[in-house]
């Protein structure tokens, strides 16, 4: 085989064999194959698609490409969640102490932030201690003895995806259904959860910009999971503004813990109490809205919470520390009306020009920056209210104060807004 033909054949929209792939994914990650040329099949499946075959086979492929957990010394259903990305967006944070606080095992591994969209380890790591490496055995354990652990993706898990990611995110690759269901379910899938919940992001802060694409992204990996064993629930999102109300490292973390207080905005509290419902109900759990509420505003799901900062050597005093970061800057309505658009992805990366966010893999971060929004999209104001306050290093360019003013759209007419605009199983 040459890998060179093989380029050539997905270019021209012919469909990769089982065998194909698998000489790929193998020969790239021995190092066998260059950068280059995967670049180029990146390209090419991006154009022209794979066939849900091809997908399989890929994602297939990408698991036998690392270490895979086997979670069955801990007793229990196991489950798993993952989001495609979004801004603003600490609802593992909250979600998964939650769902432990009812007795399920959750055994997570997350990410980081990368460009406009942030990371969960990279919020976790804002408290002072905590620690997001753990030996597989630890991270195990840890799950036995207080049912949570929440770590980073192991550097032995899911090469192909660390190699590949990396790539795309440098070719204009991403934002591709097949390569991001392979990554996403790869992942999973090598993770050991026997369910999972994609919280599958649309709009446009997210990678799927429109409903269709994000209905075919669902399908696809539903699809892929249940080809395993392993019933995954996709749970479409509305990523076109600002999850909850703040993005940054530090402040998302306030802001989750004043929702596991009970004083968090009803929107972000109820989406959170539904997600919890799919992931019990997943586990086989019985709860009622009520049962969940009450967990989650109620103080269990902050215990819980405590215990796993604790149990990672997280500093609890410094849980609740608020932002350090020395400037903050009001930001007033200019008129009044009602908010009508706080675009996603402009304040993602706003966040990230403070320092709250990596443009690239290297960057360092700054965790006390970022914003956050007293008023979202739907929300009447009139002129000179509180909108937002930006926790920055510097004091803000006149040029950035520009910037963030022209982004809050506020307009005469009130604009409903709901969290999950549809579930696919
Ligand atoms: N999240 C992932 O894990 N992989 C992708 O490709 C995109 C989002």
């Amino acid at each position: 085989m040459r890998t060179v033909d093989l380029i050539e054949k997905k270019r021209d929209g012919g469909e990769l064999s089982t065998e194909e792939i698998s000489y790929l994914i193998n020969g790239y990650v021995s190092g066998k194959i260059p950068d280059y040329q995967i670049a180029a099949l990146a390209m090419a499946i991006y154009y022209q698609g794979m066939s849900i075959g091809e997908i399989h086979d890929l994602t297939t492929d990408m698991v036998a490409s690392g270490e895979q957990y086997d979670l069955s010394e801990i007793s229990g259903v196991k489950v798993d969640k993952h989001s495609t990305g979004g801004v603003g967006d600490k609802v593992t944070i909250i979600l998964m102490p939650l769902v432990a606080s009812f007795g399920v095992p959750v055994a997570k591994m997350s990410g980081r932030g990368l460009g406009h969209t942030g990371g969960t380890i990279d919020k976790l790591e804002s408290i002072k201690g905590y620690q997001v490496e753990r030996s597989k055995e630890e991270f195990i354990q840890q799950v036995k003895d207080i049912g949570i652990s929440l770590i980073g993706q192991s550097e032995h898990l899911v090469k192909a995806d660390k190699l590949l990611y990396a790539l795309r995110d440098v070719t204009a690759t991403v934002d591709s259904i097949p390569l991001i269901a392979s990554s996403v379910m790869s992942k999973k899938i090598a993770a050991g959860a026997d369910k999972i919940l994609l919280d599958v992001t649309v709009g446009q802060g997210a990678f799927m910009k429109n409903m269709s694409d994000a209905e075919k992204l669902s399908e696809t990996m539903v699809a892929l999971g249940h080809e395993v064993n392993r019933e995954t629930i996709a749970v479409i999102t509305d990523m076109s503004q600002p999850l909850g109300k703040a993005i940054g490292n530090r402040l998302e973390i306030t802001e989750a813990i004043q929702i596991m207080q009970g004083k968090g905005r009803e929107d972000i509290t109820d989406f959170i109490c539904e997600l919890a419902e799919i992931l019990l109900d997943l586990a086989q759990v019985e709860a009622s809205q009520e049962e969940i509420r009450q967990h989650l505003v109620g103080g269990k799901a902050l215990a819980k919470f405590e215990e796993l900062i604790q149990a990672q050597g997280g500093d609890l005093t410094d849980l609740y520390r608020h932002s350090s970061a020395p400037v903050v800057t009001d930001i007033y309505a200019h008129k009044t009306g009602y908010i009508k658009e706080l675009p996603a992805m402009a304040f993602g990366k706003f966040a990230m020009q403070l320092g709250a966010g990596r443009a690239t893999k290297s960057d360092s971060l700054n965790y006390e920056t970022g914003i956050v929004f007293e008023k979202k999209v739907g929300d009447s104001v009139a002129q000179g209210d509180l909108i937002a306050k930006v926790y920055s290093q510097e004091i803000l360019s006149e040029k950035m104060l520009t910037e963030f003013e022209k982004n809050v759209i506020i307009d005469s007419e009130c604009k409903e807004t709901t969290e999950i605009l549809k579930i696919i199983r």
